[in-house]
């Protein structure tokens, strides 16, 4: 069976889609994880991550390894740089470059084959897996989601950040993965729309739960 949680950053769908496949016993896909990896590589490499013929090879040729809590790139451990401002502003370019969205879809495809998987995006139940059996959208109002991203970013012990500051960030993000000319962000028709404002992550994981099992009788 394959569960896919799309939506925008900061909407809570990375913790519910990690903590529905530990209930249901899935294998997780953070996909976003995965765009993140071929920017690394290609500012590795000093590529421009402009130049979309060089940045497709670059993704093509990648040696990728997703863990349940840890992400290789050709053996190194890329877990915690991948996290970093900059492997985020640059995931965010490499992913409107059609040639590794079509590099890494194939990947997804192939991890999912013959498993029961939750795999997180922007596109999983739209463009890679249509006929997924069970599709969710997550959402959050931009101002929650501007919040949340305030109290991660303390508790990292990162500087204050003004929330206004924040909001804007995430409006011109959501903007950017909306208006991709491939595969931007959006709900797949038959998707389940969950707005987790005011809701806990519990409470979230508790109606995706839920839904999933109903479905899987
Ligand atoms: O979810 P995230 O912040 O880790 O995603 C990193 C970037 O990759 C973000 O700019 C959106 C993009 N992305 C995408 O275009 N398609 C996906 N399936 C997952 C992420």
């Amino acid at each position: 069976m394959i569960v896919t949680i799309d939506g925008p950053a900061g909407s809570g769908k990375s913790t519910a889609a990690r903590g529905l496949a530990a209930r249901l016993q899935f294998e997780f896909l953070d996909t976003g994880a995965m765009y993140r990896a071929v920017a690394w590589r290609c500012l590795r490499e000093s590529i421009d991550l402009h130049d979309v013929n060089a940045v497709a090879t670059c993704a093509a040729a990648m040696t990728l390894r997703l863990e349940l809590h840890h992400v290789f790139v050709d053996g190194h451990d890329v877990t915690s740089e991948i996290r970093t401002p900059k492997a985020a502003q640059g995931s965010s370019i490499v992913a409107s470059n059609p040639g590794v969205r079509r590099e890494l879809a194939a990947r997804q495809r192939e991890f999912a084959e013959g498993r029961n998987i939750v795999t997180e995006g922007r596109d999983q139940g739209t463009a890679v897996f249509p006929h997924a059996e069970c599709k969710f959208y997550v959402t959050a109002a931009p101002e929650e989601r501007a919040f949340r991203r305030q109290r991660e970013l303390r508790e990292k012990h990162e500087h204050d950040v003004p929330l206004d500051e924040i909001l804007q960030q995430i409006r011109e993000r959501d903007d950017r993965d909306k208006t991709r000319v491939i595969d931007p962000l959006r709900a797949a028709e038959d998707a389940i729309r969950i707005d987790t404002s005011g809701l806990t992550p519990e409470a979230v994981l508790d109606q995706l739960e839920h839904i999933v099992r109903e479905r899987m009788q």
